[in-house]
C-alpha cells in the first residue's frame, strides 16, 4: 500500500532541485558540445600535453597541379599575439600552374568534419603573406575520396600583417568523414592561424556556438542549475603550472584564460589528457546557462589538488591572485556594463549582468584541514563583497571516512552554506542508503551533491538512481542542489564511464539514466506531500510532490523487483478520476546505444483514479502519476 497524507507539509523543494553538471571529460567540448569542427585549429597542439600529439595533429599536407612546398609550425615574434603561440608556415615552391596549391587538410574529430547537405558552415582563418601582389587561397572540403561535399572558397590574402579572412560554405551532401582543406598558391611564405569551421546553426544561433543536437538535449533536461567546467578538470593542473606565466601549458582552468577573442584564448593541456581551446569558455557557458533557465553555478579552483594529488599552495601572493580573480568573475558576471570586467561581459555582447548566485570553490580536496584554510580566505573576501553569493564548500573525493568526516566537522565549525558530495557506488549502495539525508543536520550546511551515479549504464543502474533520488525529494530541506555526473562523452574519448548523454560526430543519444532524470527534472513538483508505503516491499521507493501551479500531485514510484507490485494508493483526498502517466520500463540490463535506445518514456492515461484505488506498477518501473485534484 502507499498512503498520502495531503494534510500535511513536507518540505519545500526549490526550482534549482536538479540541475546538470557539465564537465569538460571525454571530449565534452572540443568535439563535444563547442561545434566547432577543426580539430587543433590553432597548431597548439604539444606533446607536453599528450605523447600522442604533435602541432601537426589531425592535420596532414596536402598538393594539388604539381605543387610543393614545405607546412612547418613555428613559434617564434611573427606569432598571432602572445597567448596564441604557434602559426603554420607554408613555404610555397611556385611548381606547378596557376591553379596548383599546397597546403593542409585537417581531419577534425572521430571520422571527420560531419557536414549536413543544404547546411551554410562560417569558416574563418588568420593569414599574411610576403608576396606583395597576394597569395592565392582556396579552401575546400570533401570526403575520404575526396568527393568534394561544397562549393570551395577562394580567397586573396594580401599583406605581410595578421589578418582574419572569412567566407561561407554551404555542403552538397551528407557526410560525417568530411576533410577541409587550406592550400596556396605561387611562391614564397604564407603564414596560417585559427583555421576555423563552425556550422550556422548553432544552439540558439549563437556564433561561436554550440552543437544543436548535445545542447538540445541538455535543455530538454529543464536543468535546474549548470555545474562547470568541472570536475578534476578545475583545480588539478600540475601543482607547479599554477605558477607558470599566462601563456604556458599545464594551467589549472582559469576563466580568465577562456574569455574574449577567441583568437586570444591560450590553448591548454587539460587534467583528462588533451587540450582544450577554451573555444568554449565562461562567456559561452553563462550564455547557455542563461539560454537554458539554468542558474549558472562556476566552480574555480581552490589552490589544493583534489582528485589523487595531496598538495596545497603555500604561496600567499599566488592565493591572493586566485581570490582576486574570484572577485572579477562575480564582477564579469553580475557587475555592471561600466565596472572593469562587466565591460568585458558588455563588450562580448552581454551588457546585461547573467545573475550569478552561487559559485563553488575547489572540487574534491583530500586535505581537509589544508582545503579549510584556504577555502574560508575565498569565502570570506567574497562574503565582504557580495554578502548574498552562496560559497559552496566540498567534503573530499569519499562519501564516508576520516576525510570526510573530517570535512564535514570544518565545514560545519566555519558555518558554511553549502558542501559539495560526490560519490559514485555500486548499485546496491543507492538502494541501501535512500535514507541517507534523513539524518543530517537540519541546522548545518545545506547539501549540493555535485556528481552522483551508480557504476555501468544499464536500466538496473537508472533504477537503483531513481530509487535514490526519491530519498532527495524528501530530504529537499537538506539536499539542495543534486546532478548526476558526468553529463557528456564523445565514444570515441572515454575517460570516464557511466555518462548521461553519448555522442559521436552525428548523432547523440540519452543513456536511461539520461531518461531518468529527465523524468525527474520535468516533474519535480514544489513541495514533498509526506507518503508511506508498506514495509517490506522490497525494492519499492516513493516520493509524492505536490506541483503549485496545477494543484497536482506527482506520484512518483520505483518498482526495481522482479514482480509487478500491485499498490493500493490512499490519496486521502478526491481526486479527478484520470491520471497522466509517464512510465520507463525495461529489461534491467538494457542500455540505451548509438543504433537503439530501448528504455523511453511511455506516455499513457489511467483512469481509475479515487480517494483509493489499486495501481499495478510494473516489474522493473519508474512510474509518474500527475493526478489532478
Ligand atoms: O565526474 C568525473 C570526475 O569524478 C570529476 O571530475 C571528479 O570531480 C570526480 O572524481
Amino acid at each position: 500500500s502507499l498512503t498520502v497524507d495531503p494534510a500535511a507539509s513536507g518540505p519545500a523543494i526549490d526550482d534549482t532541485m536538479y540541475g546538470v553538471f557539465y564537465e569538460d571529460i571525454n571530449r565534452a567540448a572540443d568535439g563535444g558540445l563547442y561545434a566547432e569542427l577543426i580539430q587543433n585549429r590553432s597548431f597548439e597542439y604539444s606533446p607536453a600535453d599528450n605523447q600522442n600529439y604533435t602541432p601537426l595533429t589531425s592535420w596532414e599536407n596536402t598538393a594539388t597541379g604539381g605543387a610543393t612546398g614545405a607546412a612547418e609550425v613555428v613559434d617564434d615574434d611573427g606569432r598571432l599575439n602572445e597567448r596564441n603561440r604557434n602559426y603554420l608556415r607554408l613555404r610555397l615552391d611556385g611548381q606547378g600552374g596557376p591553379d596548383a596549391r599546397f597546403g593542409v587538410t585537417n581531419s577534425g574529430y572521430n571520422t571527420g568534419l560531419a557536414f549536413q547537405s543544404g547546411e551554410k558552415y562560417d569558416f574563418s582563418l588568420w593569414a599574411r603573406t610576403d608576396q606583395a601582389a597576394g597569395t592565392p587561397l582556396t579552401v575546400n572540403v570533401h570526403d575520404t575520396a575526396g568527393k568534394p561535399l561544397a562549393e570551395p572558397l577562394e580567397i586573396a590574402v594580401r599583406g605581410d600583417g595578421w589578418t582574419k579572412y572569412t567566407g561561407t560554405l554551404t555542403a552538397t551532401t551528407t557526410s560525417a568523414a568530411g576533410r577541409l582543406a587550406v592550400s596556396a598558391g605561387g611562391s614564397g611564405t604564407v603564414r596560417l592561424d585559427m583555421v576555423s569551421l563552425l556550422p550556422q546553426k548553432t544552439f540558439k544561433g549563437r556564433p561561436n556556438g554550440m552543437r544543436l543536437d548535445l545542447a538540445e538535449k541538455i535543455a530538454a533536461l529543464n536543468p535546474g542549475f549548470l555545474r562547470f567546467p568541472g570536475g578534476c578538470l578545475v583545480n588539478t593542473g600540475s601543482h607547479e603550472g599554477y605558477q607558470a606565466p599566462d601563456w604556458e601549458r599545464r594551467r589549472s582552468y582559469q576563466w580568465k584564460d577562456t574569455i574574449g577573442p577567441v583568437e586570444q584564448r591560450a590553448t591548454n593541456a587539460n587534467f583528462w589528457g588533451y587540450n582544450q581551446s577554451y573555444g568554449l569558455g565562461y562567456y559561452e557557458y553563462f550564455q547557455f546557462a542563461e539560454d537554458i533557465g539554468a542558474m549558472p553555478l562556476p566552480v574555480v579552483p581552490a589552490l589544493v589538488t583534489g582528485c589523487g594529488q595531496n598538495q596545497a599552495t603555500d604561496d600567499p601572493a599566488l592565493l591572493d591572485r586566485h581570490v582576486q580573480d574570484t572577485l572579477d568573475l562575480i564582477e564579469f558576471a553580475n557587475g555592471p556594463a561600466t565596472s572593469p570586467w562587466g565591460q568585458k561581459r558588455a563588450e562580448m555582447g552581454h551588457p546585461e549582468p547573467f545573475r550569478l548566485t552561487h559559485l563553488a570553490v575547489g572540487n574534491e580536496e583530500n586535505l581537509p584541514d589544508e582545503f579549510m584554510e584556504r577555502f574560508v580566505k575565498f569565502r570570506d573576501a567574497i562574503k565582504e563583497r557580495y554578502p548574498d553569493i552562496t560559497v559552496i564548500s566540498n567534503s573530499g573525493p569519499d562519501d564516508s571516512g576520516t576525510t570526510f568526516d573530517r570535512a564535514w566537522e570544518l565545514n560545519r565549525q566555519h558555518g558554511v552554506d553549502m558542501v559539495d558530495e560526490h560519490y559514485y557506488n555500486d548499485p546496491q549502495w543507492f538502494l541501501d542508503n535512500d535514507q541517507r539525508y534523513d539524518a543530517y543536520d537540519r541546522n548545518g550546511p545545506k547539501v549540493f551533491l555535485g556528481e552522483y551515479a551508480s557504476k555501468d549504464n544499464r536500466f538496473h543502474n537508472s533504477l537503483v538512481e531513481a530509487a535514490y533520488m526519491t530519498g532527495l525529494e524528501r530530504n529537499a530541506d537538506v539536499v539542495k542542489m543534486a546532478s548526476y555526473a558526468p553529463l557528456l562523452a564523445n565514444v570515441d574519448s572515454v575517460q570516464w564511464s557511466p555518462d548521461l548523454i553519448w555522442f559521436d560526430n552525428q548523432k547523440s543519444w540519452g543513456s536511461t539514466s539520461y531518461e531518468t532524470q529527465k523524468l525527474f527534472m520535468t516533474n519535480v513538483g514544489d513541495r514533498v506531500v509526506p507518503s508511506t508505503a508498506a514495509p517490506g516491499t522490497g525494492a519499492f521507493r516513493q516520493v509524492v510532490t505536490r506541483d503549485d501551479a496545477t494543484g497536482e500531485l506527482i506520484v512518483k514510484v520505483v518498482n526495481a523487483q522482479d514482480d509487478p507490485a500491485r499498490t493500493r494508493v490512499d490519496l486521502g483526498m478526491e481526486a479527478d478520476p484520470v491520471a497522466r502517466v509517464t512510465t520507463l520500463q525495461g529489461d534491467p540490463a538494457a542500455e540505451n546505444t548509438a543504433t537503439s535506445q530501448p528504455i523511453r518514456p511511455i506516455q499513457s492515461t489511467f483512469d481509475g483514479v479515487g480517494r483509493t484505488f489499486t495501481y499495478d506498477f510494473p516489474p522493473h518501473s519508474i512510474t509518474f502519476m500527475r493526478i489532478k485534484p
